[in-house]
């Protein structure tokens, strides 16, 4: 049984104060003693550290949103993996649609950075996902199939241990629009027999795909309650505790259901 993951981007979003107050509200809200559900909340690199200090000790996860391949040197505002974990992160995110589609990075660059942060000892939330003009030419899949293949081209079954995937269609990021949870499920459906595929059954059982675009309160459950989807990538609604909290929530009753 896979357990649910709940993940917040912050993206490039809030100010110290109140990061670090959002992650107050968020260790506060966790339940105490063993959580049925992974959380985890990735700030703008900025506010790691503040961050960190409040989620030291609780159940709440610090990742990165992006991380340099190269360990050191004349990268100029590039940050290594050995910096994010130097700082408390546990986990990356990496091949964000963002990355890709607004900074330019390709199958292959993203490939190298999810090869660096599992060497360096950072577990992967490796991000896939089709824009809408692919959609509608039926291309999802063999878009999913490059994105996969390039993200995990020296990517060992072993290796695949600390890699999460995020299904985001890009569509769906911050516009509202929910992929239907047929839609959600029918490319997490395909992303697990491609892990198959690759790998073997073992691996495409035990590995967890994430849903991420505009995931709300309102439409977790529906979401979460698809047999192929173990957790949530969230954006927008991960800035509001209470919204986040209450996707947490969504996810928690479905473990004990
Ligand atoms: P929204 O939840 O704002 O659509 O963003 C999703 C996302 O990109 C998370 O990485």
């Amino acid at each position: 049984m896979r357990r649910y993951f709940i993940a917040g981007n912050w993206k490039m979003n809030l100010t110290r104060a109140a990061a670090e107050a959002l992650a107050t509200d968020l260790v506060a809200a966790m339940p105490a003693g063993d959580s049925p559900v992974d959380v985890l909340v990735a700030p703008a690199s900025p506010y790691l550290l503040p961050v960190a200090s409040v989620t030291a000790g609780s159940h709440v996860e610090l990742g990165a949103q992006d991380a340099y391949f190269e360990s050191a040197g004349a990268f100029t505002g590039e940050v290594s993996v050995e910096m994010l974990l130097d700082v408390g992160c546990t986990q990356v995110i990496l091949g964000h649609s963002e990355r890709r589609h607004v900074l330019g990075e390709t199958d292959e660059f993203t490939g190298k950075k999810v090869e660096a942060a599992l060497a360096g000892g950072l577990k992967v939330i490796l991000c896939v996902g089709e824009l809408l003009s692919e959609r509608e030419a039926e291309e999802t899949d063999s878009v999913l199939d490059r994105q996969m293949a390039g993200g995990l081209k020296n990517v060992d079954e072993r290796a695949m241990e600390n890699v999460v995937i995020a299904y985001e269609p890009v569509w769906a990021i911050g516009t509202g629009k929910t992929a239907s949870p047929d839609q959600a499920e029918s490319a997490h459906d395909h992303l697990r027999k491609w892990l198959a595929n690759r790998y073997n059954s073992e691996v495409a059982d035990r590995t967890r795909i994430l849903y991420g675009g505009s995931v709300k309160p309102e439409n977790a459950s529906e979401l979460l309650g698809q047999p192929n989807v173990d957790g949530a990538l969230v954006g927008g609604a991960s800035l509001k505790a209470d919204l986040f909290n209450a996707i947490i929530e969504a996810a928690v009753e479905l473990a004990g259901s």
